[in-house]
């Protein structure tokens, strides 16, 4: 069998980029540090007031960083009015035109990644490295997507035998909700809104409850860049009460979602019992994510990557590695170099470049994760937990790895900074890859083999989305690593693909018999 040469070089360990950038950008940011940000609801360009509520810092809970203002169900109906009556003129808008705004909003995005970056570590808990990635990743998406549309939302004439003239083309589906999480606050909130509506929809942009406030200033930067002040209304709040009256609304044509499993069967139900056009749903979810190691790795890659891939972002990315399977011939190896490598994390205030690892979003997350950790050391699962610093003000979670006998333990997706370890024998490679496949999700899987007939046979089993072979399995590139899975993963199309603006759109023929 042939082998894999060196594995791949470019892998990133926590923060190994943030050197020279951070050079650059230290000065500009550390001033929005002490600033205080608001958001409330925005119909027609018009700011409206909704119940207050304070956002307070992740890592440093005294520290209050903005208000937030809900919108209400009433304020719901209200922008759906207004979307309707704007949307005949967007859509009618030349697809160069829209794109030409998203180029601007791109632009405007990187002008201001300072304040951007410093809302992602204050308000979201990110850390700098991440707050860098995402600023980069909402830019990608902009400028990814205005170039797709002008490729692809064109009129095509198409030759046939029927002698007549026949042109295919796209137009908008009408009013379009944005529904995104926290974790992405920036670049997924974008990536979706930017998609709807370039593609010639109206937008409903409703963010996470825990990032109002990016996403408020973001809406400034695309009124800023051009964007017409009624083709898009944002409706900070609650996503149950808001969710409840867009998603049953006769005129909303479609709903691109991302977030929880359990949230996009609620949205899937009430579209489909809804009045009126048959609602498209475009829906990124959840992971229960392995990566896949044989005794050919290198073990030290492997411990970079699966380092990388499951305590990046404190765990909190649908893309995070769960669960790592571990041949039994070099499991001691590994065992023992992750609890050198997590002995190694830091774990701190995300403001600090030295942190490694930050918070995790809120409360109820923590609370949640810590009693799975319960459960586990109770059974006396325990690998290794890295240490957390006395007086923490936050709601941090120490990395933590067990051993446990096999992916089936695991009844839902532990979203922060838990690795669970399975070792398997050379012989069950196929069981294990039938075992992730059962649970049912589909997203990102890792696999570390120099032996490249193993990752080719992985690949035809294994059902998910996104596969790395020889690195980390997370920050998917726009353009160049479409991303997103299947099954309780998602529907796909994938984020920052060629596929992605076509589900926002409407195709078109027209034939004339000349
Ligand atoms: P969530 O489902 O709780 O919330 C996501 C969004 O849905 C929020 O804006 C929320 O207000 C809204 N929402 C909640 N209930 C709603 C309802 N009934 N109707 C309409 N909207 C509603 O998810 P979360 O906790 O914010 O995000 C974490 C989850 O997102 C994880 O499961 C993660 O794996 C997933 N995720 C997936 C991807 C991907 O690309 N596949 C990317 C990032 C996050
Ligand atoms: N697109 C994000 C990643 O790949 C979720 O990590």
């Amino acid at each position: 069998s042939q082998l894999f040469g060196a594995a791949r070089k470019n892998s990133q360990g926590i923060n190994m980029n943030i050197q020279n950038q951070w050079n650059e950008l230290s000065a500009a940011y550390q001033p929005h540090l002490a600033r205080q940000w608001q958001a409330a609801p925005v119909i027609d360009g018009k700011k409206l007031s909704g119940e207050a509520h304070e956002v307070r810092c992740p890592f440093e809970l005294s520290k209050q960083v903005g208000t937030a203002q809900f919108a209400s169900a009433e304020q719901a109906r209200q922008a759906i009015d207004a979307l309707a009556a704007a949307w005949p003129r967007w859509n009618a808008t030349p697809v160069d035109a829209r794109a030409a705004i998203l180029e601007r909003i791109a632009d405007l995005l990187e002008a201001n990644r300072a304040e951007l970056m410093a809302l992602c570590t204050l308000e979201a808990g990110k850390s700098l490295q991440d707050g860098i990635d995402e600023v980069r990743e909402a830019v990608d998406f902009c400028r990814y997507y205005a170039q797709q549309a002008r490729l692809r939302l064109g009129r095509e004439e198409l030759q046939g035998p029927t002698g007549e003239r026949n042109e295919l083309f796209h137009e908008g589906r009408g009013i379009f909700a944005c529904v995104s999480p926290w974790n992405f606050p920036l670049a997924i909130y974008l990536g979706q809104i930017s998609a709807a509506l370039v593609a010639g929809n109206c937008v409903l942009a409703k963010p996470a409850e825990q990032t109002s406030l990016i996403a408020a200033r973001a809406l400034e930067l695309m009124f800023e860049a051009g964007l017409p002040q009624d083709v898009i209304a944002f409706l900070p709040g609650d996503g149950a009460t808001l969710g409840g009256v867009f998603c049953r609304d006769a005129r909303i044509a479609g709903v691109c979602f991302t977030g929880s499993t359990d949230t996009a069967r609620i949205i899937n139900r009430q579209l489909a019992e809804k009045e009126g056009p048959i609602a498209a749903l475009i829906a990124e979810t959840g992971g229960q994510n392995a990566m896949i190691v044989d005794s050919t790795a290198l073990p030290e890659q492997v411990i970079k990557d699966a380092v990388a891939s499951a305590f990046t972002s404190a765990g909190q990315r649908c893309s995070a590695l769960r669960v790592l399977y571990v041949q039994a011939d070099i499991a001691e190896r590994v065992i023992d170099l992750l609890k050198g490598a997590m002995a190694e994390l830091k774990v701190g205030p995300t403001h600090l470049r030295e942190s490694d690892v930050g918070p995790v979003i809120d409360d109820e997350a923590r609370q949640g994760l810590l009693a799975h950790v319960a459960q586990l050391k109770a059974e006396g699962k325990l690998i290794a937990e890295a240490k957390l610093p006395e007086g923490l003000d936050g709601h941090f979670v120490a990395p933590v790895a067990f051993e446990i006998a096999g992916i089936h333990e695991l009844k839902k997706e532990n979203f922060g900074p838990i690795l669970h370890l399975v070792r398997y024998q050379a012989a069950d490679l196929e069981k294990v890859v039938a075992a992730i496949n059962a649970t049912g999700y589909g997203l990102t899987l890792g696999v570390h083999s120099r032996n490249e007939e193993t990752a080719k046979r992985i690949e035809e089993l294994a059902r998910v989305g996104n596969l790395y072979v020889n690195r980390n399995q997370i920050g998917a590139v726009v353009g160049v690593q479409p991303f997103g899975g299947c099954g309780l993963s998602g529907t796909g199309p994938k984020a920052g693909g060629p596929s992605y603006l076509l589900r926002f759109a409407n195709e078109r023929t027209t034939s004339v018999n000349t």
